[in-house]
């Protein structure tokens, strides 16, 4: 993670929107023919675009409200037991049409890719019955074929258990499995299934039961695991093989073991931590025990309003110890390897997407370093150069 092969004075040729060369530019001499344009860079910082591996960037209505109870001293957890938190949210998706979600959420895309994100993974689970749920998933799927950015489809239906079955959370797991896995499944809405490991939402057996209903239907595993308390989902990530285990506040030692076994990554989320001002996962021990580490945005109405790679950089660097090279890696190479996607994105190699960013920064510890600033001139998307609207 601390080595980013840097290269001065630098060029790179896309090519169908592929990175075909990248080097010196002391031998690129020659290779440029007069109908290719060309974007300088003097003087600027060009990196792989963002992966963010981890949103819950489909939503309606907003928390503003909840926001300000928490800065009067009132808990997350306390304003989610009073109905608020992930139902509230609920209620207002629950409203919405598809095509306003897609609107709202297309506009975040816009506002993250401005910020630099290239690359991003969406949930659902702000549904939490069969028909808002599929439209949720069948939303973030057609955005995946209209805009700009890689979107990446995460169904989330055990993100929290509806009123409707506030009494028999096996029901709601039972619609889950029997009804929404296998929609989603059978019409291939989804390329992750996730579930909210913890207490008072669902356990580590019924979390397994999920995730092994997914992986039936070629839906690869993620966990949202040990952010509220140690529930044992990083065990659990580590036995079923889950492609990450995300948040990890709350991780053991054990559970640092089991995700280095199982080769799951680990997708930290300095935003929340700061934005419910709660403990930080142990970046430092999970780096150094050995796991490949991601770092996302986990951008929700709730826990964290903000997709601002460079500002989650920053908390990595300033509270949880890490480097600004790890940081940089575990927004880039190792957030694509949270999606399954270390092949295709998340760094500057021939063959990959010609997705890249032109940070006007004399350096790139910068974007973490001088934070609350966008300094990203430019953001190149599959080769073309995004136009903002
Ligand atoms: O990742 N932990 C569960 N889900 C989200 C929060 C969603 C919300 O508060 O709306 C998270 O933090
Ligand atoms: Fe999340």
């Amino acid at each position: 993670m601390q080595e980013l092969g840097i290269i001065r004075d630098a060029g790179v040729l896309c090519r169908d929107g592929k990175i075909a060369w990248v080097g010196p530019m002391s031998s690129f001499e020659g290779r440029l023919s007069d109908d290719v344009p060309e974007l300088d860079g003097a003087g600027a910082v060009v990196l792989p675009g963002f992966v963010d591996s981890h949103t819950h960037m489909m939503f309606a209505g907003d928390r503003a409200g909840e926001f300000g109870m928490r800065s009067r001293g009132k808990s997350y957890q306390e304003i989610a037991e009073q109905g608020g938190g992930i139902l509230s949210t609920i209620r207002h998706v629950r409203a919405a049409s598809k095509k306003d979600l897609k609107r709202s959420t297309a506009a975040y895309l816009w506002a993250a890719m401005k910020e630099g994100t290239t690359t991003v993974e969406i949930k659902t689970g702000y549904g939490l019955d069969m028909d808002t749920e599929i439209r949720m998933l069948e939303g973030i799927h057609e955005l995946r074929e209209e805009e700009m950015a890689t979107v990446v489809p995460t169904f989330l239906g055990a993100h929290a258990i509806p009123p409707e079955f506030r009494d028999d959370v096996q029901g709601y797991v039972r619609l889950v499995i029997d009804k929404m896995i296998p929609y989603a499944g059978k019409k291939h809405l989804a390329v992750f299934c996730d579930v909210f490991c913890e207490r008072g939402y669902f356990d580590a057996a019924l979390s397994e039961a999920v995730l092994a209903a997914g992986k039936t239907w070629g839906m690869l595993p993620k966990i949202h695991a040990e952010e509220l308390s140690s529930a044992g989902g990083a065990e659990l990530a580590g036995r079923i093989g889950a492609v990450s285990a995300d948040h990890l506040e709350h991780i053991t030692p054990a559970g640092i073991n089991a995700l280095r076994e199982g080769h799951v990554v680990a997708g930290l989320l300095p935003g929340v931590s700061f934005f419910l001002n709660h403990g930080y996962a142990p970046a430092r021990a999970l780096i150094d025990g050995g796991v490949a580490v991601a770092v996302a945005s986990d951008f929700n109405p709730g826990s964290c309003m903000s997709y601002s790679m460079p500002l989650m950089m920053t908390i990595a660097c300033t509270q949880m110890g890490m480097t600004p090279e790890e940081a940089l890696t575990a927004a880039t190479l190792h957030g694509a390897a949270a999606l399954n996607l270390s092949g295709t994105c998340g760094s500057i190699e021939v063959g990959k997407q010609a997705d890249l960013l032109v940070a006007e920064i004399p350096d790139y510890r910068f974007l973490a370093y001088h934070f609350g600033a966008n300094h990203i001139r430019h953001t190149i998307k599959n080769g073309t150069l995004l136009e903002i609207p």
